[in-house]
C-alpha cells in the first residue's frame, strides 16, 4: 500500500483536560505516525456530550486546551489535518444514510452501549444518541474511507461494526467482487478501435463532466455487437461511476499498550480523578507524585519495599534511567532509601518532559487566533473531502438527482 494516500483516523472525545496517559498512549504515537500517513486527527465534539449532553458549556473551553495539547505533544497542522466533527456536517448526513442500512440489532448488541445502559443513573439518558454513538462513529472512519483507526483495544468492537457496516454498504451498492477487471475483460471485447473511444470519452465526462461524451458512450455500447448483456450492464454502470464506491473496511492500529498508573495506583483517566495532566505546573507534579501510593507493604521507612508491587516503580520504568532504576530498585529492596527520596528523580524527570510542553504550548495560549486558524484550516481541509465523499456515496445509493 502507498503509504502516502494511506489514510488514518483518530480521535478523541473532549470530555476534560488531557493526562499522562494520554500523552504517552495516544498523543506520541501521533505526532510519529502522522509522517508517514495522511493523518486526520478529530475533536468528537458530539461524542463528547452523547454520554453528558448537560456539560456541553464546557466544550468549547475544553477542546481549545485540547488542541493545545496535541499542538505541544508535535501534532504538526502542516502534516495532520485537525478538525472538529460538528463543523463537517457531513458526518451526521452520512450516520442518518448508514442508518437505513444497519439493522437495530447491530446497535443493541454493541458492548460500549450495553456498558454505558448499565451506569446510566436515569432512564432519559437512554437516548438514541447513545445507541447511534458507535453509528456516528462508524460514519467519522468511512467518510474519510480510512484504512486504519487508531485507537484502544476497548473500541475494537465499535471497529468491527464500522467494518460490518462497510461490508453491507459495499454488498448492497458498492461494486461487485473483481469489477475493475470485469470491465477491462468487457472493454477488451469491443475491439481496439471502440475500446479506445470508450476509454477517451469515459475520461472527459468523469473529468470533465462533458455530458455530450457520456451519450456518445452510450450509443457506442449500444452498437457494440459482441458485447453481452452483462458486459454492456457493466460498461454502462462503469462510464457512470456506479458501483464503482467501495467503502474501506478499517483495521484498527492499538497505539503504546503500556497502561499508565495514576496516583492512587490504578490506572490514569479522568473518571478517577488521579492523573498528572499534560502541562501540568511543576509543584503540582511534585506535589501529587509525593502524594502517590506506594507499595503498601511498606509502611516505615525502615520497612524494606519491593518495585514490582509499587505504582511509583511504574512510572521509573517510563521515566527513569538505568542508573536510577537500578538505584531505586537496591534501595527500596535494602530499605536504603525513602520513598519521598525515590520519587524525587521522578519528579524531576517529567517535570523536565512537561517543561518541554509548557514551551511549547506558548505561543498558542498568548494568542488565541493561531488555534482558531489551524482549526478552521483543518475543517476545511476535511469537509472538501467528506463532501467529495459523501457525494459518491449517495450517487451510490441512488439519491443524486
Ligand atoms: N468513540 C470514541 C471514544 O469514545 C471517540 C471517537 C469518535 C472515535 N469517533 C471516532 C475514535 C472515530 C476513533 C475513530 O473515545
Ligand atoms: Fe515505591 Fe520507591 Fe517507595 Fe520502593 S522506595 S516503595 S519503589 S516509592
Amino acid at each position: 500500500m502507498n503509504t502516502e494516500t494511506t489514510r488514518v483516523l483518530s480521535a478523541m472525545r473532549p470530555n476534560g483536560r488531557l493526562h499522562l496517559g494520554h500523552y504517552l498512549g495516544v498523543l506520541q504515537n501521533w505526532q510519529q505516525i502522522q509522517y508517514q500517513y495522511k493523518c486526520f486527527f478529530m475533536l468528537a465534539d458530539v461524542h463528547g456530550i452523547i454520554n453528558n449532553y448537560q456539560a456541553s458549556q464546557q466544550l468549547s473551553e475544553t477542546m481549545n486546551e485540547m488542541v493545545i495539547d496535541w499542538l505541544a505533544a508535535g501534532v504538526d497542522p502542516s502534516q495532520a489535518t485537525i478538525f472538529i466533527q460538528s463543523r463537517v456536517p457531513e458526518h451526521f448526513e452520512l450516520a442518518s444514510l448508514l442508518g437505513v442500512i444497519t439493522p437495530l440489532g447491530w446497535l443493541e448488541r454493541v458492548p460500549s452501549y450495553k456498558d454505558a445502559l448499565d451506569e446510566l443513573e436515569h432512564t432519559d439518558g437512554n437516548t438514541y444518541g447513545l445507541l447511534g454513538s458507535p453509528l456516528l462513529q462508524s460514519a467519522d472512519i468511512l467518510l474519510y474511507n480510512s484504512h486504519y483507526v487508531i485507537t484502544g483495544e476497548e473500541q475494537a468492537a465499535n471497529i468491527e461494526l464500522t467494518r460490518e457496516i462497510a461490508r453491507r454498504f459495499n454488498h448492497l451498492f458498492g461494486r461487485e467482487d473483481g469489477f475493475e477487471e470485469k470491465a477491462s475483460a468487457s472493454i477488451k471485447k469491443l475491439g481496439i478501435k471502440k475500446a479506445a473511444l470508450y476509454a477517451k470519452l469515459l475520461i472527459k465526462y468523469q473529468q470533465e463532466g462533458d455530458d455530450e461524451a457520456l451519450a456518445t458512450a452510450r450509443y457506442l455500447l449500444q452498437d457494440a455487437l459482441n458485447l453481452s448483456h452483462g458486459d454492456r450492464e457493466r460498461l454502462f454502470a462503469f462510464l457512470e461511476n456506479k458501483g464503482k464506491v467501495f467503502l474501506q473496511e478499517p483495521h484498527i492500529l492499538t497505539g503504546n499498550s503500556t497502561r499508565i498508573i495514576g496516583t492512587d495506583g490504578t490506572q490514569m483517566s479522568i473518571a478517577r480523578n488521579n492523573t498528572i495532566n499534560i502541562r501540568e505546573k511543576p509543584e503540582m507534579v511534585s506535589s501529587k507524585i509525593r502524594g502517590m501510593i506506594t507499595d503498601p507493604a511498606r509502611i516505615k521507612r525502615s520497612d524494606r519495599g519491593t518495585p514490582s508491587s509499587c505504582p511509583v516503580w511504574s512510572l521509573h520504568q517510563i521515566y527513569s534511567t538505568q542508573e536510577v532504576s537500578n538505584w531505586v530498585e537496591m534501595g527500596c529492596l535494602s530499605a536504603g532509601i525513602g520513598c519521598l527520596d525515590c520519587k524525587q528523580p521522578l519528579i524531576d524527570a517529567i517535570n523536565l518532559q512537561q517543561h518541554e510542553l509548557i514551551e511549547k504550548a506558548k505561543p498558542y495560549q498568548e494568542d488565541s487566533t493561531l488555534v482558531k486558524r489551524i482549526l478552521s484550516d483543518g475543517c476545511g481541509r476535511a469537509r472538501e473531502i467528506a463532501s467529495t465523499n459523501l457525494k459518491s456515496i449517495k450517487h451510490a445509493m441512488n439519491i443524486d438527482y
